[in-house]
Parts: C-alpha cells; structure tokens; sequence
C-alpha cells in the first residue's frame, strides 16, 4: 500500500510516517499546499497513492478569531479541495480532526461519542467541523480522526512546542506555574494516536472515529501529573478559565469516547498517565 502524509513534518506526522504499514510519500507544502488546489491535484495525480493522509492543519487556535479566512482557507476549503482531488482519483482519505468541534454542551460531564452532535465554540472548531463535513460528504472512502491535547518529541509547529515541554521550562525558571483547573479533556501521546491510526488505515473500516489515549484530566491536573512523574517540585496553582482569558473560547468538557474504535477489536490506546511516563521516557532518547 502507498501512503502519502501532508503534514509530514508536524508533532503527529513525524511519528505517523514510520508506522505506517507501506511505502510512504512524506509530503510539505512545497509540494502540496492545502491553498493551492491546481500544486495538490498534479501532485496527487502524479503520485497515485492508495491512502491520502492529511495532518496538516491551520492550528492556530486564538489567531484564528482575528483571521478567521486564514483558519477556513486551509481547515474547510483547502480540505474540501483534498476531499475532490482524493474522490477524483479514486483515493482513500484519512484525515485528522479536533476535540475543539465540541463544548457548545457547558453542562456535558460524559464522553462524546462519534454519534454526537459537534458544536463547536470557536473558529478554529468550526473550520475544523466544515473539514470534517466536506470530507465525509465528498470522498466516500475515508477515515476522519478526532483526536485531542496531542503531544509529542516534534512538537507542534502551531503552538511553538507542546503543554508538556512548556510545563517543565516555565518550571526550570523556577516561575509559578498557574494553570486552569476547568477544563478537561484527555491529553494524548503522538506516538499513541499514531500507532492506533496505522492499525485502523491498514483495515477498510471506513468512517469516523475518536483516537486518544484513555481517561481524562483538567489541564491543572495533567501538569501536576507531569512534575510529579518528572521529580520536579514546581510552584503549581489551579486557576479558572476566567483568570486565563484567551481569544478563543475553549471547550470545558471535550473528553472523547473511543467507542468505535475499540468495536473493531484493535488494540487499545494505553491510560494517560502511562503515555506521559512513556514521553517523558521518550524525550530524553527519542524512539524515531
Ligand atoms: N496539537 C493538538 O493538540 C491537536 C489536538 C487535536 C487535534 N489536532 C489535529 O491533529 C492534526 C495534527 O496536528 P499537529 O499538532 O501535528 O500539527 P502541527 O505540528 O502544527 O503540524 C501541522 C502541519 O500542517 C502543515 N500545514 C499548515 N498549513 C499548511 C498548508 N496550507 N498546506 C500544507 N501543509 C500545511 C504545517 O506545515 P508548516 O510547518 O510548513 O507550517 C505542519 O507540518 C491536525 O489536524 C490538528 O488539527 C491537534
């Protein structure tokens, strides 16, 4: 099987490529902008992969309030534009999505499951819910993958870094660390949602599916959780959403349900806490 991975150098496509069950093309945006539709489809048609894989993303959450094209250029239309291209050519099409496409539930205290009704509260979540929708509803032959608080040795282009590697810095400069104790979600290793993702593209159970490690936490809860396994005494404090305000409004709840995945029989994604021993394990002699 032939693969080809936009995004390829990103926190989730650095550790996806290797574990792919094929040959694979890694792709950039030299050679395949998600806003430059004639680059993607003679890239494409040149190519001819079996399975398209899309981590690319526009992922900055906050900047995306004030330059809401930027966010749908690349997350809803350049998507669309891959969805038609991937449909065209007769393409499988595995694409990544968010957590964020939930948290218009304030109330919700249970795991969203795929059969759930998104509602977003941001523009990023929306331009990643119109993605979803275009591919869902243009290429047959896909996968969508929600997945969320990804991780990884690569970190993330978008958010200069991961939470993790800020936690332990803001910690090393020996400055209070004061973080929301209102949100929760489920934080999850790269090497994680990538192994599970290889397995599932290597099937033709098509359709949409939650990927992330299992349990949930608030991010207060998760630092606490990475000082503690790290040895570090840091000066943490729980603080609500409203004493961090952000552009963008984050969801308070976007825990995922695994549900579908887990129904085809393929292997479970560990606990949170032990992908974030394993990471911290990783990080100091990276696997890849
Ligand atoms: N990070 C998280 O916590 C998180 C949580 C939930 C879901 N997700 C989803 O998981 C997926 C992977 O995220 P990630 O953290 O691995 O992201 P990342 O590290 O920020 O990587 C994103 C990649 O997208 C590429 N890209 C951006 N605009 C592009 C364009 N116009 N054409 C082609 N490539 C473009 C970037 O290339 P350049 O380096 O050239 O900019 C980069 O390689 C995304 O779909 C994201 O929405 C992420």
């Amino acid at each position: 099987m032939r693969f080809a991975v936009l995004g390829a150098a990103g926190q989730l496509g650095r550790d996806l490529c290797p574990r792919l069950p094929g040959e694979v093309i890694p792709l950039g945006r030299d050679r395949a902008d998600l806003v430059d539709p004639a680059l993607l489809r003679s890239t494409l048609t040149n190519l001819r992969p079996d399975v398209f894989v899309n981590c690319a993303a526009y992922n900055f959450v906050d900047q995306a309030e004030s330059e809401p094209e930027a966010a749908f250029a690349v997350n809803a239309w350049g998507v669309r534009t891959l969805a038609t291209i991937c449909r065209d050519l007769n393409c499988v099409l595995a694409h990544f999505s968010t957590d964020y496409v939930f948290g218009l539930d304030a109330g919700r205290r249970t795991p969203y499951r795929e059969t759930d009704v998104p509602g977003p509260v941001s523009v990023y979540g929306v331009s990643k819910l119109a993605g979803e929708y275009f591919v869902r509803a243009i290429c047959p032959r896909h996968f969508v993958l929600r997945t969320c608080g990804l991780y990884g040795v690569w970190g993330s282009g978008g958010k200069g870094g991961n939470f993790v590697e800020t936690m332990l810095r803001v910690a090393a400069q020996g400055k209070p660390v004061r973080v929301v104790n209102d949100q929760f979600c489920t934080p999850s290793y790269t090497v994680d949602v990538a192994t599970a993702a290889a397995g599932l593209l290597s099937t033709e159970r098509y359709g949409l599916y939650h990927l992330t490690n299992s349990g949930s936490c608030s991010w207060h809860e998760f630092a606490a959780a990475i000082f503690e396994q790290a040895g570090i005494q840091a000066d943490l404090t729980p603080i609500p959403s409203t004493g961090y305000p952000t552009p963008a409004r984050r969801p308070a709840y976007s825990v995922l349900s695994t549900t579908a995945y887990q129904s085809l029989g393929l292997p479970s994604l560990r606990p949170w806490r032990e992908a974030l021993a394993a990471y911290l394990l990783e990080r100091r002699s990276p696997i890849v």
